[in-house]
């Protein structure tokens, strides 16, 4: 490695050669064109006018944008409704018998909502709502299973100009207590229950205890396992009374661009959760313009699933606001995807007909996991465009998901974005891309971003370092619910000098100038001086045959500064042999002829299960722990806690040998 490598940001270790072009077919008639990045270098805030009028505005923006870092306003002084944007339009455009949403329950239930039904639901919980005393600027907490109640009860938020606050569902009552209590809100909307894997789990139960000596006046309750569930009078109300009975006619408001639209709480890895505070204009915008180009959606035609939870920022963004903006026909999944079987998506897709599927690497490297014959099965001939977001893909498992899943038809939209971004920032364009696999390319016409070094100057093609965006975008968060000052600190001191949004992530550019992701650079390792990635050692690991998931950490070391400790997931069938020294052995060999022995770990251990966020993100910081013989840390973010615990043990055993 050359020396003038070593004082880089981040080491650019793996290549990648291989490169996908669109399917002329699809090529032919997509919905942006290579020509959108130089038009919208050309006059940014002109093309972002021109997304802009993909949406009714009551009042027409004065200003595109006010700039003042870090404070952004976009289309300043317009007005629209956000619900009559995504439902009432499209009714009124003779599209009401349109089907918005396909309703998959997880014990098999289904439910058709076209445009008119949705219209009609939303408007009666509006209704509902406001007799409760729900208007404009108040925050409404929900936590509900994946059911369109979730859907409907978002949308009348921004019906009535209230935020919504929406917690995922498997959130303790102690998460949701301190959301609750961070935004201070006034309403919650919950369930008597929700099924995973076949199975009601209780919700009000632990709803209740969240709920106790906070803000909340009001409890929502919608029937959805018929448990039985405490009551209190005076405070809880069925959604089947209240919301039933209520007028299906509600005249929507306009406000104005700027207006607060949600809070989305996101803890990451680490630390107190931040409410990221999200608009309505430029957030609906960019939203409906990345739905539309990354997906190459064409409403009427194409069958759309995101497989998000609708309490993350995915749901948010294309489940809700994104698609239905944009018209689109929908399947949203209430369970688990191996409920009752393994091929319970693909099932789906083959049902529906489904165009769009739109998922994250962890599922798809589950899915690997589960096997290839599984998929195998099903009719996935309906399938166009693929897309995944949430953590770097590793190669292998694109490759995989090109061939099992688009069956080497379908082109890959890999999109990188944060709750923070609001929308899809970096990533393909179906119809123009050449894609890499396990690249998400470049920054979408409009989206400008680069790889810097800690002085902030862009760094060469072949290498790395950090990713910043260095332009306003319109979806981009307004800041931390309550708290600018950790706003100011959290994403804009690290290059207060250029003014550049700093993500967090670590990045290189290829020889060719496309972008890779490199995970968080809190999990950057530093072996002898080189900062190493995480994402390229991992994806390593997993391009061997036997590997089918990896997670690698640096721990301290005498000699090196760090060493890279590996724990890698086998595949299913996998034998004994393959967990044995000689094959461990074989796996460092590999890292080191794929990327380098710089990159070669240190130790590797196999382990049954990865401790996981409840989004699906590697707690590298618990693996941190293990890999130094500390205490394991805080693990309530942890979506699975017994798994420490399984890997503990083991790696005390593996050092006992
Ligand atoms: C990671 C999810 C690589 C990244 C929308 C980011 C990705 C964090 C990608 C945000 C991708 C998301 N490639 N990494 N395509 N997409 N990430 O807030 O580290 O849940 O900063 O938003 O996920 O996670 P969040």
């Amino acid at each position: 490695m050359a020396e003038s490598e070593k004082s880089s940001a981040l080491s650019a270790l793996s290549t990648e050669s291989r490169t996908f072009p669109p399917p002329a077919e699809l090529a032919a008639q997509a919905n942006a064109t290579e020509d959108w990045y130089a038009r919208a270098d050309a006059d940014r805030e002109g093309f972002w006018a021109e997304q802009a009028d993909r949406l009714l505005w009551t009042k027409k923006w004065d200003t595109v944008l006010e700039w003042e870092a870090p404070f952004a306003k976009w289309f300043v002084g317009g007005e629209l409704n956000v619900a009559y944007n995504c439902v009432d339009r499209h009714v009124d455009d003779g599209n009401g018998d349109r089907v918005a949403i396909h309703w998959e329950g997880e014990p098999g239930d289904s439910r058709a909502i076209t445009y008119a039904d949705l219209q009609r639901e939303v408007c009666k919980t509006a209704n509902a709502l406001a007799a409760m005393g729900v208007g404009k600027g108040d925050r409404v907490a929900i936590q509900l299973p994946m059911i369109p109640e979730a859907v409907f009860s978002m949308l009348a938020c921004a019906r009535l100009g209230a935020m919504h606050s929406v917690v995922f569902g498997g959130f303790s009552p102690g998460a949701l207590k301190a959301r609750i209590e961070d935004a201070e809100a006034k309403v919650l909307i919950t369930s008597d229950g929700q099924f995973r894997r076949g199975k009601p789990a209780p919700m009000k139960e632990n709803t209740d205890q969240a709920v106790e000596g906070t803000t909340i006046e009001k409890v929502l309750v919608v029937k959805r396992t018929e448990t039985d569930v405490p009551w209190t009078d005076g405070r809880d109300v069925w959604w089947h009374d209240a919301v039933d009975s209520a007028s299906d006619q509600h005249t929507a408001q306009s406000f104005d661009a700027e207006h607060p639209l949600f809070i989305l709480y996101t803890s990451g890895t680490t630390g107190k959760p931040k409410g990221i505070l999200h608009t309505s204009g430029g957030y609906l915008t960019q939203a409906a313009y990345t739905h539309h180009v990354t997906f190459d959606h064409k409403p009427g035609e194409s069958v759309y699933w995101c497989t998000a939870d609708i309490g993350w920022v995915t749901g948010h963004t294309y489940i809700v606001y994104g698609p239905l903006a944009n018209g689109a026909t929908q399947v949203i999944y209430e369970g688990t995807p191996n409920t009752p079987h393994e091929g319970r998506h693909w099932e789906i897709v083959d049902k529906y007909g489904v165009t769009i599927y739109y998922t994250a690497p962890t599922l798809i490297r589950t899915f690997m996991k589960w096997g290839e014959d599984i998929p195998a099965k099903y009719d996935l001939s309906s399938l166009r465009v693929l897309g995944t977001v949430g953590e770097p893909i590793n190669p292998e498992a694109w490759m995989w998901f090109r061939t099992r899943i688009g069956r080497e038809r379908c082109p890959i939209v890999d999109t990188w974005w944060q709750t923070e971004t609001g929308a899809t920032m970096i990533a393909p364009l179906p119809g123009v891309t050449h894609a890499k696999p396990g690249s998400a390319m470049r920054p979408l016409p409009g989206i400008s971003a680069a790889v810097v070094d800690d002085s902030g100057t862009r760094v060469g093609n072949g290498e790395g370092g950090y990713l910043v965006i260095d332009k306003p975008w319109p979806s981009m968060l307004r800041g931390i619910w309550g708290d600018t000052e950790r706003y100011q600190e959290t994403y804009w001191s690290r290059f207060a000098e250029q003014g550049f949004y700093f993500a967090g992530d670590g990045a290189k550019y290829d020889d060719d100038g496309a972008i890779w992701l490199l995970g968080r650079v809190d999990d950057v390792m530093n072996v002898s001086g080189h900062r190493i990635s995480t994402t390229e050692v991992e994806s390593a690991l997993v391009s061997h045959s036997t590997v089918v998931e990896a997670a690698v950490v640096g721990a301290a070391d005498e000699t090196t500064g760090q060493g890279i400790v590996a724990f890698v997931i086998l595949r299913a069938g996998s034998t004994d042999e393959a967990k044995g020294a000689e094959a461990i052995k074989a796996l460092r060999d590999h890292v080191s002829s794929e990327i380098g022995p710089i990159a070669k770990p240190r130790q590797i251990m196999v382990v049954e299960e990865l401790p996981k966020t409840r989004s699906g993100k590697i707690m590298r910081r618990l693996l941190r722990d293990v890999a130094e013989n500390r205490e394991v840390g805080d693990v309530s973010t942890l979506a699975d806690t017994s798994v420490m615990d399984l890997i503990t043990s083991g790696m005390q055993d593996s050092k006992e040998e």
